[in-house]
């Protein structure tokens, strides 16, 4: 048995364009209509839904819940802002809080208002300023009830995607904007930082917990060669330790928000600047169990990473770590392992505060649409209806008891 601490936090985590639905004034919403991409349309209809949905999450046990907010729904067009969509997530989070739910709310989580795009998007400077502005109107009106926020979800991701790779919104593959929006994102999470002390202290609250969501990965060198070991070893440092250095230097980071998922297999093909930086091995040679994307499962990594950690002396909550699967023998599973390695973690030092899963329901899963099911609870797209899975229920006791069986 692992026994997990008694304030430890137990829930799950979504973001608004992914459960939502009609976020019509999403860079994606736009985006979705002209790339032939399957549509988000409804989504789960979360935001007609969300008491029944966390009605949901306390049955199954849990303490916390992450969720983000639409910055297109508050300011839809720029400078003009919505009191009735502030409302609207006033109500969603006093919801979570009747209910003994702890909120954990991220600012942005991918999408963008459209003007903002239109307007360069966050490879403009302008953009941090923009989302100060908007800080500035969601943070105070919800501040009395929130302890924990989450500025930006990884921004690594969202460039790689936006930037790099060019398959998200604004599309745009140019190395150089890639650098600017990765800078300007995390420009813009420091100022945000420093802005939300500034709203608690000038409103007499608690000092919060502030945060970027950030993506990890495990690298792992194919073989033993010394070119392979360096390469893994650099991107390690690049990716998993880079913004978190950078941010942390500027006193910027309360706690270190974790998403984990996967490991990279590295196999460099030749020297080279690029190849470093992505190649990767597909000869199989060191086969696990896959997702249903083929994303390699791999705990061992988080476990890894958390004792790497422990050089920040801060606190980490796992802010994401989820599987897409039909097979939910194999999410339970996947959950199973990952929690075992963070408990492992744990009694070596690693100070972990809390375990959110990715993600409560089946959702849009941005470009790959509602195939991936990562849900704790299943969604019916034609009925909206919600079926709990065997997983759930199993974490839940998890989080009932504080004990992992092992
Ligand atoms: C994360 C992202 C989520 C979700 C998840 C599964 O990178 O924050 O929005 O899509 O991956 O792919």
């Amino acid at each position: 048995m692992m026994k997990f601490p008694k304030d430890f936090l137990w829930g799950a985590a979504t973001s608004a364009y992914q459960v939502e639905g009609n976020n019509k004034n999403s860079d994606w919403w736009e985006w979705e209509s002209s790339s032939g991409k399957e549509r988000s349309a409804e989504a789960c209809r979360h935001y007609q839904f969300y008491e029944q949905d966390f009605d949901l999450a306390k049955g199954l046990n849990h303490n916390a819940h992450r969720l983000s907010i639409e910055w297109s729904r508050i300011e839809p067009e720029k400078g003009k802002f919505s009191e009735s969509e502030l409302g609207h997530y006033l109500d969603v989070i006093t919801s979570l809080k009747k209910r003994g739910i702890e909120p954990l709310v991220t600012l942005h989580h991918f999408t963008n208002p459209l003007w903002l795009s239109r307007s360069g998007g966050w490879a403009s400077r302008r953009a941090i300023a923009a989302f100060l502005r908007y800080c500035n109107f969601i943070v105070p009106a919800l501040a009395k009830h929130v302890r924990y926020w989450f500025t930006i979800n990884e921004p690594n991701v969202y460039v790689y995607h936006a930037y790099i790779l060019g398959v998200w919104p604004p599309q745009k593959k140019s190395y150089f904007k890639a650098k600017a929006a990765e800078g300007n994102l995390l420009r813009a999470h420091i100022k945000a930082y420093r802005l939300i002390y500034k709203i608690y202290r000038r409103s007499k609250l608690a000092v919060p917990n502030v945060s970027f969501a950030h993506n990890t990965m495990s690298f792992v060198p194919c073989t033993r060669r010394l070119k392979d070991r360096l390469a893994a070893r650099l991107r390690d440092n690049w990716y998993n330790f880079g913004p978190l250095n950078k941010v942390i230097k500027r006193k910027a980071l309360d706690f270190i928000g974790i998403n984990y998922y996967s490991r990279q297999l590295v196999d460099l093909k030749k020297w080279g600047i690029r190849n470093l930086a992505v190649d990767t091995c597909d000869k199989n040679h060191h086969p696990v169990k896959k997702n249903s994307l083929g994303w390699d499962i791999y705990p061992q990594g988080l476990y890894e990473l958390l004792l790497k950690l422990r050089k920040y002396n801060l606190p980490v909550i796992i802010s994401e770590n989820g599987i897409c699967t039909q097979d939910d023998n194999l999410r339970w599973e996947y959950i199973h392992e990952h929690l075992k390695h963070i408990h492992m973690a744990m009694n070596k030092g690693a100070e972990v505060r809390g375990y959110l899963y990715w993600s409560l329901l089946d959702n849009f899963e941005w470009d790959k649409g509602f195939g991936p099911r990562f849900g704790l609870i299943h969604v019916d797209y034609d009925s909206y209806r919600r079926t709990v899975k065997e997983s759930a229920r199993k974490l839940a006791e998890v989080s009932k008891t504080g004990y992992l069986a092992v």
